[in-house]
């Protein structure tokens, strides 16, 4: 082999000096290729309490890691030789066009993740053409959120808790604000057992022990922010002090049934969805019921642990509602290629509640529309090497799931 001294003429093509970014969060946020990237950046800058609170879930966080699998745990089966260039990720949601096939899971206290909370979310998802929906346990207003987002599309979470007439003046005060769809979450009789939370001795508003202040040297823009800005609060609730446990065990009132789902659906003009469903036999009554959508979720493992996968429940759920009900799905959704593999087999939408808040937490409004494209690209790549370019060509031949646990008898 003959060697020569290199000339400049052949290497200097060969450098690429990237003019830096200066702006910080943009920097980090380059950085970040997947949702899980955004989880290590948020991981990084937030306090352990308050990333605990979002990143964990009940119990033994069982359903939370079945969830996650089972969306690794499939097969896709392509087509070839299809012209696909171009996508279309638009779906019809409720009535309305949504430009992709996710909005954003309603999260209580998200300003404590980030401050920009609540109002980063709303006003990247009606920049990106996707719902956004606003938690009763919100820490910024229906009034903030509407006018953060006048025309993006906002829906508003209802927990209905002991004190009726104060959950339906903030149904009234979403109505009135032009929310279009409540969402009605139905998974939480009682409080779960969040051992993270407790293990952090986790408060709300968070408070200032020996541990959170060594814990909070590292991460001196989070506590900046958080001192500088309005006092977190649940915007809708009285003030609190307390664990979130003990909060939810209060308020929430175990004896809600069929009854008073119908009531309440009575009282609202707009589209109801009903968030937490875990069965067949539940999908199928609430679509004889008359619902808009049923969500099969479990609160992101959030609530019981070791409760079903709800993408497991999928096809079977599809297949008994037919076309009576519109489907949708939450629950461990971490790329678009999971949205994908859940609108194959009979999604008619999906929610993120996480991907969205580690992305707020990453880079508040930036990170959230970062999110957003990180999932979106994912989605369009996803069917374009599938050979699909609209979401109705979407079908379960494209999707096999993998067991990786057999129910026995
Ligand atoms: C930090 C956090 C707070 C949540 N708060 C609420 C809430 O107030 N109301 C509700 O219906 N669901 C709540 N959820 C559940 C989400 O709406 C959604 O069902 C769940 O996050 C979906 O799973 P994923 O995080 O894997 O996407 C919360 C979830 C998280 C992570």
């Amino acid at each position: 082999m003959s060697r020569r001294f290199p000339r400049p003429r052949d290497f200097l093509p060969l450098l690429k000096f990237k003019r830096p970014t200066l702006n910080p969060t943009r920097r980090r946020l380059e950085k970040a290729l997947t949702i899980d990237d955004l989880r290590t950046i948020a991981k990084r800058r937030t306090p352990k309490a308050a990333f605990d609170y979002t990143d964990g879930s009940a119990d033994d966080e069982i359903s939370l890691t079945r969830a996650r699998e089972a969306f690794r745990d499939i097969t896709f089966h392509p087509a070839i030789l299809r012209d696909v260039s171009t996508v279309d990720t638009t779906v019809n949601v409720l009535g309305r066009t949504a430009a992709l096939p996710f909005g954003i899971a309603p999260t209580g206290f998200t300003r404590m993740m980030q401050t920009e909370g609540e109002i980063a979310g709303a006003s990247a998802a009606e920049a990106a053409g996707v719902p956004f929906s606003l938690s009763t346990m919100g820490t910024t207003s229906i009034e903030e959120v509407a006018a953060a987002a006048p025309n993006g599309r906002n829906w508003f979470q209802l927990y209905m808790w002991k004190d009726r007439d104060r959950s339906m003046a903030l149904v009234d005060r979403a109505e009135r604000a032009g929310f279009d769809t409540l969402l009605v979450t139905v998974d939480v009789p009682v409080a779960r057992a969040r051992l993270r939370d407790t293990r952090n001795g986790m408060t709300i508003p968070p408070t200032l022990t020996p541990r959170t202040v060594i814990n909070a040297l590292p991460r001196p823009a989070w506590w900046m922010n958080f001192l500088t800005t309005e006092p977190l609060a649940f915007a809708s609730l009285d003030t609190w002090s307390g664990t979130v446990a003990d909060l939810l065990d209060t308020m929430f009132d175990p004896t809600v049934t069929f009854e008073d789902l119908a009531w309440i659906k009575n009282q609202w003009p707009g589209k109801v969805v009903v968030k937490g469903v875990q069965n067949v036999a539940d999908a199928v009554r609430l679509a004889e019921m008359g619902v808009d959508a049923v969500l099969l979720s479990n609160h992101g493992g959030r609530q019981l642990d070791r409760a079903p996968v709800p993408f497991h429940l999928l096809p079977e759920v599809r297949k008994e509602v037919g076309d009576a009900v519109e489907l949708h799905l939450d629950t461990g959704i971490m790329s678009g290629q999971d949205i994908v593999a859940a609108l194959a087999l009979g999604a008619d939408f999906t929610y993120v509640g996480r991907a969205y808040l580690y992305g707020l937490m990453a880079g508040g409004r930036r990170g959230v529309d970062h999110t957003i494209g990180i999932l979106q690209g994912q989605i369009e790549r996803t069917m374009r090497l599938l050979g699909v370019t609209s979401v109705a060509e979407l079908q379960p031949e494209h999707v096999t799931q993998l067991q990786r646990l057999t129910a026995r008898g």
